[in-house]
């Protein structure tokens, strides 16, 4: 046993020994390929907010030229802003509803709006039983759940009330994945345990409400 140990430590000592010299021989003798790209590191680079005589401008980076419009921006107003041309929220998903968008908002829902409004969005979360001035609604049942889409798109863009904006989490797609995702479970029953405990929880939490109203605690 103890000369096997012995003969381990002797080789890791060699191994540790030869890993080291191979780090030092970087920086020794330079093969041919290593010289051509040390070259290549050593050459003069501009850098993103460097000055550069090559421009009239004398910086080097460089503006998009006037008009452009990038791949991600959103040009349709109904889409960017969930409102019709009149002005009034849409009565409609903007994008086409598949089976992809419905997943999309179902996972999109429960990382980003579960917490508050509940796994299912029956409003019955640990966040909602905490926040008593202004509780997260069930988004299923109850007035929330006759919002039209459109207003459910802008809650989500700029916040509402003590609820803050989603819009640096959800790009555009994903704020309609949400939106159709909340439309095609309002009114339904649970699906799964998840969305049954918050549903309980969501009674629970109403019926303390009301108990309370009635000055019965
Ligand atoms: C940090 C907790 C929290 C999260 C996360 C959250 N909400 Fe809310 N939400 C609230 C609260 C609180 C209210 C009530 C605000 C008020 O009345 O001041 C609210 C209200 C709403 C309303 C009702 C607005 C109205 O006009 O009455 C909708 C719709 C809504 N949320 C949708 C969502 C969606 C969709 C998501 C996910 C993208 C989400 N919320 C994420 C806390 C949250």
């Amino acid at each position: 046993m103890k000369t096997n140990a012995g003969r381990f430590a002797r080789r890791c000592a060699a191994a540790v020994a030869s890993g080291v010299a191979l780090l030092l021989g970087c920086g020794g003798a330079q093969s041919g390929v290593d010289r051509a790209l040390q070259r290549m590191r050593d050459q003069p680079r501009a850098g993103a907010y460097g000055a550069s005589p090559a421009f009239p401008d004398g910086m080097v980076m460089r503006a998009p030229p006037a008009g452009t419009v990038s791949r991600e921006q959103v040009t349709d107003p109904a889409t960017a802003t969930g409102r019709d041309a009149s002005g009034r929220y849409l009565d409609h998903v903007a994008p086409p509803v598949t089976a992809e968008l419905l997943a999309r908002g179902r996972s999109r829902f429960r990382i980003f709006c579960g917490a508050c409004h509940g796994a299912g969005g029956f409003g019955g979360s640990v966040v909602a039983e905490n926040l008593v001035a202004r509780r997260p609604p069930s988004l299923r049942t109850g007035f929330a759940a006759a919002l039209p889409p459109g207003l459910v798109y802008e809650v989500i863009r700029a916040g509402f009330g003590r609820m803050p904006s989603y819009a640096g989490q959800l790009p555009v797609a994903d704020r309609w994945a949400v939106v159709a995702y909340i439309l095609s479970i309002r009114d339904k029953s649970p699906a799964d345990s998840a969305e049954r405990d918050d549903s309980v929880r969501a009674a629970a939490l109403r019926l303390d409400d009301s108990l309370r109203a009635a000055g019965a605690r």
